[in-house]
């Protein structure tokens, strides 16, 4: 069987090596062969999460087509990869993505900080703001009052409160989407729900379409399912969707399930719109699919001038297709662990089924307090609250990165709470590692892909402001001198990691076979450099030697992930 699980073809593949010209690179002096500035390319693009892992490439005579070159240049270059690890074919199957083996995906290490560390340590692993307070202390106050008849019974509700499944669906409708109580299962966070999601849809084997990237802890849930993962990148900084690339996945992979963030999306904080979703709904639809769209950030709009568009669920009026799911963690707080789904009657009603043996309900006195705070208005003034929060938040981290790292990328979201940042061609995993020395977590990008994709990434919540926002930033760029920066990375190892390879092989401007392109750094010299890990003291860790060993040598891919890093 064929272990590519989406395609790329000729054409897509062609644009979108011609669109990494337009960014900046490393220095580079020496031109290789044109066979290894396409090698670069794709390996760039595979390790950006641009054309996800596991997807087939066009076969050689196509792409050499597409890019006027000859087929003996392309198939020099898909040669080149398979030696590398990135590359894998199958007679009669063709050639498919992949990531050299022997990296674990950083896809553990979800401790929060204990409260007494968080004097020396900034922690931008969770993107949750504290309790809205005074709201939350209210909250509870007025759940207290309304506990004495539920204390009366056995407090088991699998499916939620009576009281709490009508509130949520009396703001679906008041949204424009008319909903009964019957459709709403209040969960144990979005987490929760989605668990239970893949519990009824999605048994072992079973294929889920995901955003590439998407929210860390999602996908490790649906690994830990059994579910086969199919990336679908999405379009560049905030563009959302790639309605060609899922029609595509939906067609050709067919998912059982596709989840997906319209709002907010994390980490990117992409905000779908209308059209996206009405297509992207239509195209789940014709497949089949069951599409889960995650609420987590809707109400988190930042900026006074943001058009909500209607939620995924409007343009599923039948309720076949669509299955939602929405959370107070973001807009209230995590603490509560308070989420719910919203789909067709039946659906829920399996669903509640599905979460029985995993934890029987969600805690009374919490759904009480969420219940309250609706019910009040509480809940309004405190998501204002919350939005204030986030966006002095945001504009000071991003004022702040922009001062000490001017050279790293990201397009500043208008809502949610993450900053996707690339990370000036430096390894995200690296400045993870080196930010734990310095007094700064922070997730690496690998986090937040199917297989090793965005290595060259952080993702920086907008958790802290003012002073500490800019102290974050001093340590990022502590963290960038300590252990990432291209020029002193010799500290940590004598090679480059293929991060900061491919980032330095592809050039700023010109066409595949311009001077522009084929102006690149040899690769053999770095490559070649098989290091020991010598690094300083104080950067001599166990990290600082990670080569993998290939083939009987020691290559310079620097594959190092923290397990040490949280990311909600
Ligand atoms: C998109 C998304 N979904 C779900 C969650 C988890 O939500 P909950 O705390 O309700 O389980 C998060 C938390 O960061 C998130 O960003």
């Amino acid at each position: 069987m064929a272990q590519w699980t989406s395609a790329v073809g000729a054409a897509q593949l062609a644009r979108l090596l011609k669109s990494q010209q337009d960014r900046p690179a490393g220095p580079g002096s020496r031109r290789p062969p044109a066979y290894r500035a396409l090698a670069d390319g794709i390996r760039l693009l595979v390790l950006e999460g641009r054309v996800p892992v596991a997807a087939r490439l066009p076969a050689e005579r196509e792409l050499a087509l597409a890019l006027s070159v000859s087929r003996t240049t392309v198939a020099a270059a898909y040669e080149a990869l398979r030696t590398e690890g990135f590359l894998e074919s199958r007679r009669g199957a063709g050639s498919w993505t992949a990531v050299p083996a022997g990296n674990p995906i950083p896809a553990r290490g979800l401790e929060p900080l204990p409260p007494e560390a968080l004097g020396s340590m900034i922690d931008l692993g969770c993107a949750a703001l504290p309790a809205p307070e005074p709201w939350l202390t209210r909250a509870v106050q007025g759940a207290l009052e309304e506990l004495p008849p539920y204390a009366r019974t056995h407090g088991d509700y699998p499916a939620g409160l009576p009281a709490l499944r009508a509130m949520i669906a009396d703001r679906y409708t008041a949204r424009g989407i008319p909903t009964m109580p019957e459709q709403i299962m209040v969960t144990t966070g979005a987490m929760g729900a989605i668990d239970a999601i893949c519990h009824l849809f999605g048994g072992r084997g079973e294929r889920i379409a995901v955003e590439s990237p998407s929210y860390a802890n999602i996908l490790q849930l649906m690994r830990e399912a059994g579910a086969r993962l199919v990336p679908v990148a999405m379009a560049e900084g905030l563009a959302g969707w790639d309605l060609d690339r899922w029609r595509q996945v939906l067609r050709e992979a067919a998912p059982r399930i596709a989840y997906v963030v319209a709002d907010f999306h994390n980490p990117t904080g992409a905000l779908a719109d209308e059209d996206q979703r009405r297509r992207l709904v239509e195209a789940a639809r014709s497949a089949g699919t069951v599409l889960v769209a995650d609420e987590t950030m809707s109400e988190l709009w930042l900026d006074a001038d943001v058009e909500m568009p209607r939620p995924v669920c409007a343009f599923d009026p039948a309720g076949s297709t669509v299955v939602t799911v929405g959370s107070a963690s973001k807009a209230f707080w995590a603490g509560m662990r308070i989420g719910w789904v919203r789909a067709a009657p039946d659906v829920i009603r399996s669903l509640v089924a599905a979460r029985a043996y995993a934890d029987l309900g969600t805690p009374v006195l919490e759904q009480l307090a969420v219940n309250w705070l609706f019910g009040t208005g509480g809940w309004e003034q405190a998501v204002a609250v919350r939005r204030e929060q986030a966006r002095d938040n945001r504009d000071a981290l991003v004022a702040a990165v922009r001062r000490e790292l001017p050279d790293w990328e990201f397009e500043v979201p208008r809502g949610g709470l993450t900053l996707w940042v690339r990370a000036g061609g430096l390894s995200g995993s690296r400045l993870a590692e080196a930010g734990e020395r310095v007094g700064l977590r922070v997730p690496s990008g690998p986090r937040f892909g199917v297989d090793g994709a965005f290595e060259g990434y952080v993702r920086l919540p907008f958790t802290v402001g003012g002073a500490v926002a800019e102290e974050a930033a001093v340590r990022l760029a502590a963290a960038r001198s300590a252990g990432g920066e291209r020029g002193t990375v010799g500290r940590w190892r004598r090679g480059r990691s293929w991060l900061e390879e491919s980032r330095a092989a592809v050039p700023a401007a010109g066409g595949l076979q311009s001077p522009g392109y084929v102006r690149a750094l040899d690769l053999s010299a770095t490559t070649a450099s098989a290091d020991t890990g010598s690094g300083s003291a104080g950067t001599r860790s166990g990290a600082a030697s990670a080569g993998v060993v290939r083939g009987g040598r020691r290559s310079s891919t620097a594959w190092r992930w923290s397990s040490l890093v949280a990311s909600s």
